[in-house]
């Protein structure tokens, strides 16, 4: 099923880039964004991920996202996620960088992830930016306050805003030194993230990409496997362990 080309990139000195979207937790029962059963077909973003709509109407954002953190705190890990977890283990120098807000590939076991869109567990204060673990606080108030008085809102990256700039400069740095880059899950339409494969393969790396579907992506990728994460991944982390 795997190229040679890729076969003999398989190997522990190899610089490995790993971006994630959404749909690699689809198979742990987290609904995606986009297409038929995604996310932005029910609700419109406008009205639950902008700092805009937080400000006009806090308690159904704070509302929402406690549905989706109930959602999350009561899934698993898929073996798309541990296969990540064993390519960590395997790959001298590897970078896994995720969209996702989950948590998912921390609960596998992955110790090193750049989140470019935040954590949806966190919170942050509007006013005075100090963050929140979850459970943190006590406060019965939607949303709860600070102790200094300001509203918490979780600590996901909403439309219009800024990513951290930590974690995208290392994104960038990482994808632009590496040999092989992978696109996983991801409809590749949502910048500045879907602009980290472009880089990969400007510098030189073989890029690869796994997704149910076709998407903005797959012409430039040197590989395209069109199936679930969570069946092909576990193949590719076959192949290292054989390696
Ligand atoms: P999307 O919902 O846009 O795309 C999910 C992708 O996963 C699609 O291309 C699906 O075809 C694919 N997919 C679904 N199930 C799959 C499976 N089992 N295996 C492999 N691929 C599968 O999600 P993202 O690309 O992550 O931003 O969306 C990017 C950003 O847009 C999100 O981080 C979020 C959203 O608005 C913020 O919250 C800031």
């Amino acid at each position: 099923m795997l190229s040679q080309a890729l076969k003999s990139l398989l190997r522990p000195d190899k610089r490995v880039v790993v971006l994630t979207g959404a749909g690699i937790s689809t198979e742990s029962g987290v609904p995606t964004f986009r297409g038929e059963d995604g996310l932005w077909k029910k609700f419109k973003p406008e009205e639950l991920a902008t700092f805009d709509a937080f400000i006009s109407n806090p308690q159904l954002v704070w509302e929402w996202y406690e549905y989706r953190r109930k959602l999350i705190s009561e899934v698993k890990p898929n073996p798309a996620h541990h296969s990540l977890v064993k390519m960590e283990d395997f790959f001298e120098d590897f970078h896994l960088i995720t969209q996702n807000v989950d948590g998912l590939h921390q609960k596998a076991g992955s110790k090193k992830v750049i989140e470019l869109h935040g954590n949806i567990k966190r919170n942050k204060c509007i006013k005075c930016g100090r963050e929140f673990e979850e459970l943190e606080f006590s406060s019965k108030e939607i949303p709860p306050k600070c102790t200094c008085g300001g509203m918490l809102r979780p600590d996901v990256v909403w439309f219009g805003e800024m990513l951290p700039a930590q974690a995208i400069n290392e994104a960038f740095k990482v994808s632009s030194l590496c040999d092989i880059f992978f696109s996983i899950g991801t409809s590749a339409i949502v910048y500045p993230a879907a602009h980290l494969p472009v880089v990969a393969k400007q510098g030189g790396a073989y890029l690869v990409e796994i997704n149910i579907e076709r998407t903005e992506l797959s012409n430039l990728a040197d590989e395209v496997f069109l199936g679930k994460a969570g069946e092909i991944l576990p193949e590719i982390a076959k192949v290292i362990r054989e390696a």
